[in-house]
C-alpha cells in the first residue's frame, strides 16, 4: 500500500486541477425544482458519470426517473474488504435574490480563498472532494482500498422523490456494509464535527380565498374579507410570538433530550450561541428562549413562512382588496416524527385557526424523515480518526438542523450505518446568495476521505 504521505502528496498536488474541474462542472446551472433547467440537470449528470469513468469506475452511468437523473457507479475489486456506499446530489438551489451576488451565480468566481457559485458547498465540491480522493487511491495504489457504489441524484432540493423510490426497489445493486454523504458542514474550520442527528421537514403551501373578484377597498372595506389578513391572522395563530407551535399533536411528540445532550447544549462549551449571532448579522435570537439554541436548532420543531404571494406590490398605490392569498409553509421537525402523519395534525390546526368566511386548502409539497445516529460504530469512529488525523482536533458531535431524507432511508432499506462527514462551514451561505466553498476546505476535505477509506480496510 503506498503511504497516506504519497496520496497526499499526490492530492496537493493535483488540486488544481480538480478544482478546475470543479469549476466547469459549478457552471452547469443544475437547478431542479426550475423545469427551465432540465436540460441542465441532465448536463451535470452526464458530467459527472464521464468523471467517474475517467477515474476509473466501469460503466459509470445516468439512470432515467420521472424526474432527474440518478448517477450510478461502482467498482467491486475485493471479496474480503467492507463496501461503502457513497451519496451526494448535483442538482442546486434557485439563484434569487439575484441582485444580492457579488459575482454571477453561475460564473464560478475565486476570491479569498473560497470558490463562489451556487451549489460550490452544497453539494457539487463536497461530491468532488471525494472524487478526488477515490483518483489518489487508484493512482498511487493502482486500485481502491475497499468496494466503493457511488449513488448521486439529481433531486434533493426539489424533495427527492425518484430517488426514495429507486432504493426500496434495488436493495441488492446498493448493499453496503456504511454510507458516506458530505453534504453537511463543520462547526469552524478548526473543528471539525460529524453529524449525529437530522431534523426531518414537511413543505406545505395553504392557499386561501376570500371574494369572487378584487373588490375597491372604499367600497367594500369594512365588510370584504381580505385572504391575506386571514393568513397572517392563522399563521399567527399557528405560530406566535414566543415561538410555540400550536398544534397538540406535535407538541405532545417532542422528544426530550439526554441529559448529557442537554447539559452539552445549555453550556455551549464551544460558544455556538455567540457564533449563530455573528453568523446571522443579528443581536438577539428569537423563538423559544426557554430551550438553548443548539435544542431550538437540532431537536425542536420549527414552523416557517418562505413567502407571501398576493395583493399589490407594484410600484404607487392601488386601493384593492385581493381576493387571494398563499403562504409556502414548512415545519422542520424532530427526527423519529413520520412527516405525513404532522401533515395530517397540521391539516387539522389549519382549519381549526383559519378564521371564519374564507375557504382553506393546505398542500404537502414535500415530505422527507428525519434521522438520528447511532455513532458508538466501526465505521464512525474511523471518521472521527480520519478527521482528527488531518484537522489535529477530534471531531464534536452535533446534530444538525437541516434534512437529508434520503438518510433515513439508506438507514432503514440497507441496514447500514451513515457516516455524516461534510467538509462545508457554517458561513458558505448555503441556499443564499454569495454560496461558497473554502479551498482550504477542499484540500483537508479529500485527504480526510482519503484518509478514511484506508481505514475501512480489514
Ligand atoms: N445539504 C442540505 C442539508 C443540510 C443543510 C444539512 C444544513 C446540514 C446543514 C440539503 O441539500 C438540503 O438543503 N436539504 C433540504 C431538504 C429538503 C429540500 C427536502 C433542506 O434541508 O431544506
Ligand atoms: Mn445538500
Ligand atoms: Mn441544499
Amino acid at each position: 500500500m503506498a503511504t497516506a504521505q504519497a496520496r497526499n502528496t499526490y492530492l496537493d498536488k493535483h488540486q488544481d486541477r480538480f478544482i478546475e474541474q470543479l469549476l466547469q462542472w459549478l457552471a452547469i446551472p443544475s437547478i431542479s425544482t426550475l423545469s427551465e433547467h432540465k436540460d441542465d440537470v441532465n448536463k451535470a449528470a452526464d458530467w459527472v458519470s464521464e468523471r467517474l469513468t475517467a477515474i476509473g469506475f466501469p460503466n459509470a452511468k445516468t439512470i432515467s426517473t420521472k424526474r432527474h437523473p440518478l448517477v450510478y457507479a461502482e467498482w467491486l475489486a475485493h471479496n474480503n474488504q467492507p463496501t461503502l456506499l457513497i451519496y451526494g446530489h448535483y442538482d442546486v438551489q434557485p439563484v434569487d435574490p439575484i441582485d444580492e451576488w457579488d459575482s454571477p451565480p453561475f460564473q464560478p468566481t475565486i476570491r479569498n480563498g473560497n470558490i463562489y457559485c451556487r451549489g460550490a458547498s452544497d453539494d457539487k465540491s463536497q461530491i468532488m472532494l471525494v472524487l478526488a480522493a477515490l483518483e489518489a487511491w487508484v493512482k498511487e495504489d493502482g486500485a481502491l482500498p475497499i468496494n466503493i457504489k457511488i449513488l448521486l441524484e439529481g433531486e434533493e432540493e426539489a424533495g427527492g422523490a425518484s430517488i426514495a423510490e429507486f432504493v426500496p426497489k434495488n436493495p441488492e445493486l446498493l448493499q453496503a456494509d456504511a454510507v458516506l454523504i458530505c453534504d453537511t458542514h463543520m462547526l469552524h474550520p478548526k473543528q471539525p464535527s460529524l453529524v449525529t442527528g437530522l431534523r426531518g421537514v414537511l413543505y406545505t403551501e395553504i392557499a386561501v380565498t376570500g371574494a369572487k373578484t378584487d373588490l375597491h377597498s372604499g367600497s367594500y372595506g369594512g365588510v370584504a374579507p381580505n385572504p391575506i389578513h386571514a393568513l397572517c391572522i392563522l399563521i399567527n395563530r399557528l405560530k406566535g410570538e414566543d415561538g410555540v407551535i400550536q398544534i397538540p399533536e406535535l407538541a405532545a411528540a417532542i422528544p426530550i433530550p439526554s441529559v448529557a445532550e442537554k447539559l452539552f447544549w445549555q453550556e455551549d462549551p464551544l460558544h455556538i450561541e455567540a457564533a449563530l449571532k455573528t453568523e446571522m448579522g443579528v443581536t438577539e435570537l428569537v423563538g423559544e428562549t426557554e430551550y438553548p439554541p443548539l435544542e431550538r436548532i437540532g431537536l425542536r420543531p420549527t414552523f416557517e413562512v418562505h413567502g407571501i404571494r398576493g395583493g399589490f406590490t407594484g410600484e404607487g398605490a392601488k386601493t384593492v382588496i385581493p381576493a387571494t392569498a398563499m403562504a409556502k409553509v414548512s415545519l422542520r421537525l424532530p427526527a423519529d416524527l413520520d412527516p405525513n402523519k404532522v401533515f395530517t395534525w397540521l391539516e387539522k390546526a389549519v382549519h381549526h385557526n383559519m378564521p371564519t368566511g374564507y375557504r382553506v386548502q393546505l398542500t404537502n409539497l414535500h415530505a422527507g424523515k428525519g434521522f438520528s445516529i447511532q455513532s458508538d460504530n466501526h465505521y464512525i469512529r474511523a471518521a472521527a480518526e480520519a478527521l482528527e488525523s488531518i484537522y489535529g482536533t477530534a471531531p464534536v458531535f452535533m446534530r444538525e438542523g437541516g434534512s437529508i431524507p434520503i438518510a433515513s432511508l439508506f438507514n432503514e432499506i440497507l441496514k447500514a450505518p451513515v457516516v455524516l462527514m461534510g467538509f462545508g462551514l457554517p458561513d458558505d451561505t448555503i441556499h443564499a446568495p454569495n454560496e461558497k466553498f473554502s479551498l482550504e476546505q477542499f484540500n483537508k476535505g479529500m485527504k480526510t476521505v482519503a484518509e478514511f477509506l484506508g481505514r475501512l480496510t480489514t
